[in-house]
């Protein structure tokens, strides 16, 4: 970090240059940051619990029949024992993608810049969610834009945008259905992706609780928390909007107290890419 100002020294014109060291600066944003995917893949795994018992299940279901078969001395037919062994093939291949997934987001990430395409980095955020969300009772309603440019950015620190997304509209829904006079209110998130004027645009919008006006203007700051200790740290929105920024994007919020919130995030796309 350099930065170069014009003085005067002994009666001379002189330049100024200072320089400051930000290298512990950089390493405790770093550790932040990972601090906070940590406590997403705790969130995670109660959806990657769910998912995994579905395989599980279905290789069960399969095992069971083939012992049961084997003890009884039964032949099993050629047909049956072929999709037996496709179903768990497949279904092994599965569980060891969510496992591959969460694996690979743990994974410290430097600041590398790929190709990345938004609506393949949603779905997997949303992979990992959908069992909790289908739970509780949300909706999600996706509205993707089929033709999306890629944007350069790295994809796991994109998912984990996503994910705090995804989390504070899934809190802010449950505090709304948690008011009596709200129970039994349909819960929506919405999923927007565009292009427009050389931007990626991406909507998280949720029918929750909304955002007060007065403190419209400090969710992104870090460890601003409306929910309750253990709750909520507040890093959220800050880090997310610490990650949006280093790919050249912008985040903002648009709310409506009782109504919902819709969170706007912009990506440039490289010229190259258009
Ligand atoms: N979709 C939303 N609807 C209503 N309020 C929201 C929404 N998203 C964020 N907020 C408000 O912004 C605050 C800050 O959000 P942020 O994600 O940074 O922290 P947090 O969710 O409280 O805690 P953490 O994300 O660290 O677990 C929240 O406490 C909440 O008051
Ligand atoms: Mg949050």
């Amino acid at each position: 970090n350099i930065r170069i100002s014009s003085s005067e020294y002994s009666g001379q014109d002189v330049l100024l240059v200072t320089t400051s060291d930000i290298t512990k600066r950089l390493m405790s944003e770093q550790q932040l940051i990972q601090a906070s995917k940590m406590a997403t893949l705790g969130e995670m795994a109660t959806g990657v619990a769910h998912e995994l018992n579905q395989p599980l299940s279905v290789i069960k279901t399969a095992s069971s029949f083939i012992t049961k078969k084997v003890r009884k001395n039964e032949a099993i037919q050629d047909e049956i024992l072929k999709t037996l062994a496709e179903e768990i093939d497949s279904h092994v291949d599965r569980a060891a993608r969510i496992i591959d997934h969460m694996r690979e987001f743990g994974r410290k990430s430097d600041v590398e810049r790929e190709k990345v395409r938004v609506n393949e980095t949603l779905e997997k955020a949303l992979e990992i969610f959908n069992q909790q969300l289908k739970l509780r009772e949300i909706k999600v309603v996706k509205e993707f834009e089929k033709d999306l440019p890629p944007i350069l950015a790295d994809s796991n620190r994109l998912e984990q945008v996503f994910i705090n997304l995804l989390i504070n509209a899934r809190d802010a829904l449950e505090e709304k259905s948690d008011k009596a006079d709200n129970k039994g209110q349909s819960k929506k998130i919405f999923l927007k992706t565009g292009f427009k004027n050389g931007l990626v645009t991406i909507e998280v919008k949720d029918t929750g609780v909304g955002i007060q006006k007065s403190i419209l203007d400090k969710i992104f700051d870090p460890f601003f928390t409306t929910k309750k200790v253990g709750k909520g740290t507040g890093l959220g929105l800050s880090i997310s909007y610490g990650i949006v920024k280093d790919y050249g994007g912008h985040i903002h919020a648009e709310s409506q107290e009782g109504v919902g919130s819709n969170f706007v995030v912009h990506f440039p796309v490289p010229s190259e890419a258009k």
